[in-house]
């Protein structure tokens, strides 16, 4: 894709669609210095369309209008951005996904994009930053499997001028930044969205094998000998019943060779399908279950865009990786595994398999001396029913970690919502005969499973957060098509490049 700030005025920019954008206020529109010389161009039409009741400047809503060789744009589409005061970098973001989304439906190739807008809390790169990665993200789809609909998105938007007032150094980065992390949610969301044939755990060390090599990341990757070498219980329990073997797969990003701290860890779940095991799930949308590796794809993510974004800090990605099924191998409820950090499980219910894997990649982690870890994962249907799919399930056992992933998930577009880890809850998962139980029973689910994992930190700073309502949307969506979200990928980004400050 090819993305090219310009500073021509809007009347005079060649494209088959332009983007504008419009908020409202009490009053009426409220129109940005763009959208008031287009509105001049065609002769007061935006505020017609306002006055009619054809367009409200209401978030991510859309107006179409032609030109009739009034402007060097083919087409004009006006889109909200809801109310002025409330314009945040998001509504930016998602105006411009929204847009872009809904003109790559109708044929544009060639895309113009003037949904600048400068408050006190959003500055032009912050605005150009956004507008590009609304409209990569909203140009996102999933088709190399249809015969029919990849031939026809070869002709989907190649060119896209932004309008900016100035061609400075800072507009390039913008833009490079919104195209990093944008390519990177893209690159996670492929991961997600590929099906679970094809995405097996051998695919995903290539696939993270090939993307570290492309960015320059080392890339270690334990095959199954190691992982039984290294003690990882969880994970040789887990794939037992499975024809493919599992991996271990360790992506290093140094950039502060010259610190002697081992730095941060990102950990990712990468279930590649979870069947539940011989605990066995029901057969509605259980195909959703290919999509149980959304966190290992977040940190493989975010470790391409740190990559690219090149801050100085050292950060290092872990990803187990193996998949969750039934046979005559397979591992029992009633088995006792043990993780690497030498403690015992009883195993309840073998659908509770995240917690195991990220069980020995907690050990791991925190045996390396990796602080602050995060980790991420599509663990329980608990947080599905507590946050639904607006917000992301954050615990963490410091409060500063909490709120530095909130703030980086405000700049990143991503919601988190803080809860608790108090050790009351550990009465849910005592065992009579190992050092802990597997799961904790109907009440807290999501809670029960994160205290299982706090049992393999050791004592530093992390965060679990559970992405299973987040991850991966069941239908359709103005910004984006039904499947992987890539969420995860742009918080931890943000974080990493706020923590290198
Ligand atoms: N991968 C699932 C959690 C999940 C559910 C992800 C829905 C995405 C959407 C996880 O492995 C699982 O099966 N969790 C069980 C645990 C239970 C058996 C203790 C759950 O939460 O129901
Ligand atoms: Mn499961
Ligand atoms: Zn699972």
């Amino acid at each position: 894709m090819d993305i090219q700030a310009t500073t021509q005025s809007v009347q005079n920019i060649p494209c088959d669609a332009l983007v504008v954008s419009v908020a409202h206020t009490k009053d009426g529109l409220h129109l940005s210095q763009a959208a008031a010389a287009i509105d001049t161009a065609l002769e007061g039409l935006l505020n017609t369309l306002y006055t009619e009741g054809e367009f409200k400047g209401k978030l991510g809503e859309l107006a179409t209008l032609h030109t009739q060789g009034k402007l060097h744009a083919r087409r004009v589409l006006v889109v909200g951005l809801g109310a002025s005061e409330k314009v945040t970098t998001q509504s930016i973001r998602h105006a411009s996904a929204v847009a872009a989304r809904h003109l790559q439906r109708t044929g544009v190739r060639q895309l113009g994009l003037a949904l600048q807008w400068q408050s006190a809390t959003i500055s032009q790169a912050q605005s150009i930053q956004a507008q590009t990665e609304g409209a990569l993200l909203g140009l996102y789809s999933f088709r190399q499997y249809q015969q029919k609909e990849s031939r026809t998105g070869e002709k989907g938007v190649s060119h896209v001028q932004i309008v900016t007032e100035n061609t400075h150094s800072t507009v390039e980065q913008a833009i490079q930044h919104g195209r990093a992390l944008a390519e990177a949610t893209n690159f996670a969301r492929d991961l997600v969205n590929e099906p679970p044939n094809v995405l097996t755990p051998g695919e995903l060390v290539n696939r993270a094998s090939s993307m570290a090599r492309q960015f320059g990341l080392d890339c270690e990757v334990f095959d199954r000998t190691k992982i039984a070498a290294m003690g990882m219980g969880g994970i040789l329990g887990v794939t037992k019943g499975s024809a493919e073997p599992p991996y271990f797969i360790i992506l290093r990003y140094r950039g502060a060779p010259q610190s002697k701290e081992p730095g941060v860890a990102f950990v990712g779940k990468g279930i590649t399908f979870d069947t539940g095991g011989i605990s066995l799930k029901p057969a509605d949308r259980m195909d959703e279950m290919k999509g149980d590796m959304g966190g290992a794809a977040a940190v493989l993510g975010a470790m391409q865009a740190i990559a690219a974004l090149k801050p100085t800090i050292n950060i290092t990605g872990i990803v187990p990786t193996c998949e969750n099924m039934p046979s005559g191998t397979a591992y029992h409820p009633g088995d006792i595994l043990r993780i690497m950090n030498g403690k015992t499980i009883e195993i309840v219910n073998t659908d509770a398999e995240g917690r195991l894997i990220l069980a020995d990649a907690l050990s791991y982690a925190s045996k390396e001396g990796y602080s602050p870890i995060l980790d991420l994962a599509t663990l329980t249907g608990g947080i599905v029913v507590a946050l639904g799919n607006k917000m992301t399930g954050l615990f963490s056992n410091n409060e500063q970690l909490t709120s530095e992933i909130i703030a980086a998930g405000h700049s990143a577009g991503e919601k988190f919502w803080p809860m608790p880890l108090d050790d009351d809850y550990n009465e849910q998962i005592k065992s009579e005969i190992a050092d802990v139980k597997q799961t904790g029973g109907r009440g807290a689910s999501s809670v029960t499973a994160a205290k299982i994992l706090e049992q393999f930190v050791s004592n530093v700073q992390w965060a679990h957060l559970d992405i299973a309502g987040t991850s991966y949307v069941d239908s359709v969506k103005p910004a984006q098509e039904k499947g992987a979200t890539g969420v995860g990928v742009r918080t931890l980004v943000e974080f990493a490049l706020h923590k290198a400050q």
